[in-house]
């Protein structure tokens, strides 16, 4: 095949570039990839990690609305956000409109710099409400609650949802209608309804069917793998952004090769392993800070099992990292464990 005219390429790679960068309201953001919010997952260091690595951008796990729950430990670490980079990105889930409002208003004099609405969590109840996804069913309520947060807080109001309640009453291009004529500054899909939870696959009519009701920051989400399948989904759906969870779990990397990929229209040249032993690494050093010992080294084997599923002796190195007892020897075995990928790759 003949190579494409010089001219064609670059401009090829000036749209591609042009694409790149995008914004959320004042926010400009230097790349499409962002992080998903993951309960459990996301937590501080996490995120420092996935930013450093590329993501754009880095929402928190997701917080109750209802600021009794507030003073738990599990609250109070999932609202710190010390040190991390800008802009900062608190998830609020809630049913109340003024609850809502009145709790992105303190997020917001703590030092959120945008406030994310989760209306795509699909437990059955979130915190003993009908909140998240469930909402999907009262757009009413939806108009309500995004009125009074735009209206309570002064920096941009995201909003992340669902396509709808079940497969029969997919609604996301209404939401996203509303959403648009409330000031929603970005909007988020994850393609599925809340009956699929995480069943079957994630489909992109719904987001490209939502693009033209809705015409500020889009991101598309849901089983988004590889570089190659976010610049599929990024061309048919017509979004700014793409959102990757699940993926980034074990490989926060991603963010770097999509990010690339998008770029330059080629992936990048794999990360050598011995700097992916450095990360895993950091990873756990950041973990045991931020949680200390007891909680650190149990948040810990949960990314010590995925990044395990990269490694080529897997299941035995995961066996020993989750025998390990205290910090200390976790992160030796981890450390022992991780440079037999170094020595692979130089031999
Ligand atoms: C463990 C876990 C926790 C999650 N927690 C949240 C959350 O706090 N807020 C939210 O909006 N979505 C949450 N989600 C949904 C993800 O943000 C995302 O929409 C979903 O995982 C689909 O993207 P993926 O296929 O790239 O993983 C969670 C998903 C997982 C797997």
């Amino acid at each position: 095949m003949r190579p494409p005219a010089r001219g064609v390429c670059e401009s090829d790679r000036a749209v591609s570039l042009r694409e790149a960068s995008w914004r959320i309201a004042q926010h400009e953001l230097a790349a499409p990839a962002v992080l998903a919010p993951m309960a459990g997952v996301t937590d501080r260091p996490f995120r420092v990690l996935c930013r450093r690595l590329g993501a754009a951008l880095t929402p928190a796990e997701m917080l109750s609305a209802d600021q009794r729950l507030w003073s738990s430990l599990k609250s109070q670490r999932r609202m710190d956000h010390a040190g991390e980079p800008e802009p900062r990105v608190v998830q609020l889930v809630g049913s109340e409109p003024q609850e809502l409002a009145a709790a992105a208003r303190v997020n917001v004099d703590l030092g959120a710099q945008i406030i994310d609405l989760n209306m795509g969590c699909p437990a059955k109840k979130v915190c003993n409400r009908d909140a998240g996804s469930a909402l999907l069913a009262d757009e009413t309520l939806i108009g309500r609650i995004l009125e009074a947060v735009v209206r309570a807080v002064p920096v941009p109001v995201t909003l992340k949802i669902r396509t709808g309640i079940d497969p029969n009453r997919r609604n996301a291009a209404r939401v996203a209608a509303i959403a648009q004529q409330c000031g929603i500054a970005a909007l988020t899909i994850h393609g599925r309804t809340r009956m699929d939870h995480f069943r079957g696959s994630a489909e992109y009519d719904s987001i490209r069917a939502a693009r033209a009701a809705f015409a500020r920051a889009l991101v598309a989400n849901g089983d988004i793998t590889t570089p190659a399948q976010a610049r599929k989904i990024l061309d048919f759906t017509g979004a700014q952004g793409v959102m990757i969870g699940r993926a980034a779990q074990g490989a926060p990397w991603i963010f770097r090769d999509v990010n690339a990929y998008l770029r330059d229209g080629h992936p990048p040249p794999p990360l050598l392993r011995r700097l992916q032993t450095e990360i895993i690494l950091h990873h756990l050093e950041s973990l045991y800070e931020f949680y200390g010992e007891y909680t650190g080294i149990r948040m810990a084997r949960k990314h010590l099992g995925w990044y395990c599923r990269q490694h080529v002796d897997g299941d035995s190195l995961r066996r020993t990292l989750m025998a390990a007892e205290d910090s200390a020897s976790q992160f030796a075995a981890a450390q022992r464990g991780f440079a037999q990928w170094t020595e692979l790759e130089a031999a």
